[in-house]
C-alpha cells in the first residue's frame, strides 16, 4: 500500500482583490476538492495554460486559491473504483485540473475516476509528462489528420511554434512516421536542434506571419498550428488541395482573419483539436498509441527537468514565447 501523506507541497497562485500572490504552500489532503481517486504526483510538467495560470492577467485561473498544473502522474493511493487499484500508475490531465480545480502542482490531487487514464505499458510517468498535455496535442492533432487521409507520400507538412512544446513533438511524431516535416519557427537558432527531431525544411516567423492574397500558391499536405492568428491565416492560403489544417493552439492569440476561398475552392478542412475534453475513452486510446506507435524516440532531447523550488521561471519563460521542447516538473523525491 503506498503511504498516505497527512501534508504535501504545493504551487498556490492566488487573488486577493487586487494583488496578486503565487509561491510554496503546505496543503493537506482537507484542501483538496471532491473526487473519488487520490493520486500520489509524481510528475507534472509545465504548459502555456500553466504560464498564464501563474500571472496575475493570464485570464485562465477561474477558482482562487488554485494549484496550477493541467496535467499529472503518479500512483494511486486511494480509490473508491475497483478498476482503479491502490497502486495503480496513473495520468490525468484536462478537464477542470489546473484550471477551476487543484492541478498537477502538489504532492496529492483528488480527481473524478472518469478522468483517470491507466498508465499505457512502455512509458513512465516520467515520460507520460514528457509527452504531458502538449505532447497529448501534437498526437492527436496527427490522429485526427491521418484519420481525415493525411499520408507520408502526400508531401510536405508544416508545424508551426516549432520549438514549443506541441511543435516539437508535432515534428517528432511527424518526422518519425515518415513525414516531410517543415519547421515554422521565430528561433532561427534552434534549427541544428529541430534538424535532430527530424524536420528538413524551415519558414521563418516572418514568412508565415505575412500578410497574403486570399489562396497562394498550393504548398502543404497538412499542418499542424499551435500558434493561431498569426500563422493559421497563412496556412489556409497555402495549403493543398482537399489538405487540411489541425488548429491547436493561440501562442500568438486567438483571433481569425481568413476569407472562405480556401474551404470553398479548395476542400481545404480547419480541424479543431481540443485536449482537455475529448472523451476519455478517445483519450485513452490516444495514450495507448503515444505508448507505441506515435511514441516520439527524442523525449529525452526536448525534456527539461524542474522541481516544485524551480518551476516558477519555466512559467514565466513558456509565457514569454521562449520554450524549447518540454519541461517536466519533479513532484516527489
Ligand atoms: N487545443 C488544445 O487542447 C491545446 C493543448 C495544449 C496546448 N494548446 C495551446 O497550444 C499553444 C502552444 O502550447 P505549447 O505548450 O506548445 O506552448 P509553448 O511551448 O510556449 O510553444 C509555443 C510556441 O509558439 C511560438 N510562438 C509564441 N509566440 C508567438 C507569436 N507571437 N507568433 C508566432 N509564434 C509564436 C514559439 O515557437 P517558435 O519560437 O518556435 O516559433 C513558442 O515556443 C498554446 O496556445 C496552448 O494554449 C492547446
Amino acid at each position: 500500500m503506498p503511504a498516505y501523506p497527512e501534508a504535501f507541497r504545493a504551487y498556490v497562485v492566488n487573488r486577493d482583490g487586487d494583488r496578486f500572490e503565487r509561491g510554496l504552500r503546505s496543503l493537506v489532503l482537507a484542501d483538496l476538492p471532491e473526487g473519488d481517486v487520490e493520486i500520489r504526483v509524481e510528475w507534472s510538467s509545465v504548459n502555456y495554460k500553466d504560464g498564464l495560470a501563474a500571472t496575475a492577467d493570464g485570464k485562465v485561473a477561474r477558482a482562487y486559491p488554485l494549484v496550477p498544473g493541467i496535467d499529472l502522474a503518479g500512483t494511486v493511493i486511494r480509490s473508491a473504483r475497483p478498476a482503479l487499484r491502490p497502486g495503480a500508475q496513473v495520468i490525468a490531465h484536462g478537464y477542470d485540473l489546473g484550471v477551476s480545480r487543484h492541478g498537477g502542482f502538489a504532492g496529492m490531487a483528488r480527481v473524478p475516476a472518469e478522468w483517470v487514464v491507466p498508465l499505457p505499458p512502455g512509458l513512465t510517468l516520467r515520460e507520460a509528462m514528457a509527452i504531458g498535455t502538449a505532447g497529448f496535442t501534437a498526437g492527436l492533432s496527427v490522429v485526427e489528420l491521418e484519420d481525415r487521409g493525411l499520408e507520408p507520400a502526400d508531401g510536405p507538412v508544416l508545424v508551426t511554434g516549432a520549438t514549443g512544446g506541441v511543435g516539437s513533438t508535432a515534428v517528432a511524431i511527424l518526422a518519425e512516421r515518415g513525414y516531410e516535416v517543415w519547421a515554422a519557427t521565430g528561433k532561427d537558432d534552434e534549427r541544428a536542434w529541430l534538424e535532430t527531431l527530424g524536420a528538413v525544411g524551415f519558414m521563418t516567423r516572418d514568412e508565415v506571419t505575412a500578410e497574403g492574397r486570399p489562396l497562394e500558391s498550393e504548398r502543404w499536405a497538412g499542418a499542424v498550428d499551435s500558434v493561431g492568428a498569426a500563422t493559421l491565416p497563412y496556412i489556409l492560403r497555402t495549403l493543398r488541395r482537399g489538405a487540411a489544417v489541425a488548429a491547436c493552439g493561440n501562442a500568438s492569440g486567438p483571433a481569425l482573419v481568413t476569407t472562405v476561398f480556401p474551404f470553398i475552392l479548395r476542400g481545404t478542412a480547419l480541424l479543431g483539436i481540443d485536449s482537455a475534453y475529448l472523451a476519455i475513452e478517445k483519450r485513452r486510446r490516444v495514450w495507448e498509441r503515444l505508448a507505441t506507435d506515435l511514441r516520439p524516440r527524442s523525449l529525452a532531447e526536448r525534456v527539461t527537468e524542474v522541481t516544485l523550488d524551480t518551476l516558477e521561471p519555466a512559467l514565466d519563460a513558456i509565457r514569454a514565447g521562449e520554450a524549447r521542447g518540454r519541461w517536466v516538473v519533479r513532484i516527489g523525491g
